[in-house]
């Protein structure tokens, strides 16, 4: 059941907010993994309520044993360079709460090889230092995309083994520089579009064809042969073309030797979409192809007001949702992390992405835990099951 409150968020009395929280609280405790009407009874509440939440036990201590629960850092990109690690507030909640960390932006291509052969390590070199520091694995993301490639090599007219020698160079360099330290790598981000072809605006897949996929892993394993390579893409939480490609590509790549050890579900929700229901099915589907699979770019978004706030019942539908995504990926046996893409809302790229949009993390933007921190956490503490 969907109901839009009539007040936006934190407009109602002081009184009316602590009842409403605490009703919001027992909610959790007692609804969150089930029926999607639980909360038809419960009273209109106001802005989300932190002190209902307690910080601990943290979401890596709440996890099985060797199963991965990371944040993306670092910022950048829509940030405009600005570096959340750096913010002791965000640096706390990161150190404390997870596991793993992904390098939002600091290890793609514009940041990364600013210029040509000319490499910037220092932002993926700081968080591959933050992960240590903090007993924390590192994902790698990532190495073959479309997006986010610097000018020099979007506006360069380079012939096709020009090309190939400067993506082989790249790989070499950057998996090279942090053998041993990032144990899985992005070596092939969104290769596909939504109806399964190869995406022409990724350069490499332009000028090369599909096949240049299969010298990126073969490339990427040389240089470094511990590390678990990965695919990664959004649209495939539910059953369609895109699953389909990948189910193809990964058969191809396995019977042809390519060293494809992963495969990465980004999960970018939007409530507007409903939650995908065929999660669960993919990730076994994916898993059975001898794969690790992972979550690896958690968010839930939620129509936000102009002044960025959303409504209490989207803040709790959101809270379910992350506790079904950690539930599925906890009953498939080689799902074996979740990665939320950012911390605070405050930070989180979906605001400037998806205007109208945002709200789509685990805290708020003072850094409050939300309830979805609250629904993810039980749904991990619950185990494989
Ligand atoms: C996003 C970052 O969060 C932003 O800071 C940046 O401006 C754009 O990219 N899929 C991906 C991620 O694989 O790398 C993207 O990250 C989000 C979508």
């Amino acid at each position: 059941m969907t109901r839009r409150l009539p007040l936006p968020a934190g407009s109602e009395p002081r009184a009316f907010a602590a009842i409403a929280a605490a009703a919001a609280f027992g909610l959790l405790l007692t609804g969150l993994g089930g029926c999607s009407d639980g909360s038809a009874d419960t009273p209109p509440p106001s802005s989300p309520a932190p002190s209902a939440v307690s910080l601990e036990p943290a979401l890596r201590d709440a996890a099985p044993d060797g199963f991965f629960v990371g944040a993306a850092v670092g910022g950048g990109g829509h940030l405009g360079g600005n570096d959340t690690l750096k913010l002791p507030d965000v640096a706390g909640l990161v150190g404390k709460q997870f596991s793993s960390v992904t390098p939002e932006n600091a290890a793609k291509w514009e940041v990364i090889e600013p210029s040509q052969g000319t490499f910037d390590f220092g932002p993926m070199d700081e968080v591959v230092a933050f992960a240590q520091a903090h007993g924390q694995r590192v994902r790698g993301h990532n190495l073959l995309w479309h997006s986010q490639n610097p000018a020099w090599l979007t506006s360069g007219s380079f012939a096709p083994d020009q090309l190939r020698q400067i993506l082989h160079d790249h790989i070499s360099a950057v998996v090279g520089r942090y053998a041993g330290k990032v144990a899985q790598w992005d070596v092939a981000n969104e290769i596909f579009d939504d109806s399964g072809q190869p995406r022409q605006e990724n350069p490499f897949i332009k000028a090369l064809g599909i096949g240049v996929v299969a010298d990126a892993f073969r490339w990427a394993h040389e240089a470094d042969p511990h590390a678990v390579l990965f695919l990664n893409d959004f649209g495939v939480e539910t059953p369609g073309p895109k699953v389909d490609a990948y189910v193809a590509l990964v058969k191809q790549l396995q019977a042809d030797g390519v060293p494809v050890g992963g495969f990465g579900i980004q999960g970018h929700l939007a409530s507007q979409y409903g939650f995908p229901g065929g999660l669960q099915g993919v990730m076994q589907q994916l898993a059975d192809l001898g794969l690790d699979v992972e979550v690896t770019e958690l968010d839930v978004r939620v129509p936000v007001s102009a002044a960025g706030e959303a409504q209490r019942v989207d803040v709790l539908e959101q809270a379910r949702w992350y506790g079904k995504v950690a539930t599925a990926c906890l009953a498939v046996a080689r799902c074996t992390g979740i990665t939320v893409w950012g911390v605070s809302d405050r930070y989180s790229w979906v605001p400037t992405t998806f205007p109208g949009e945002g709200a789509a993390l685990l805290f708020d933007d003072a850094l409050a835990p939300k309830p979805a921190f609250a629904a993810f956490r039980e749904a991990l503490a619950a185990g494989r099951g």
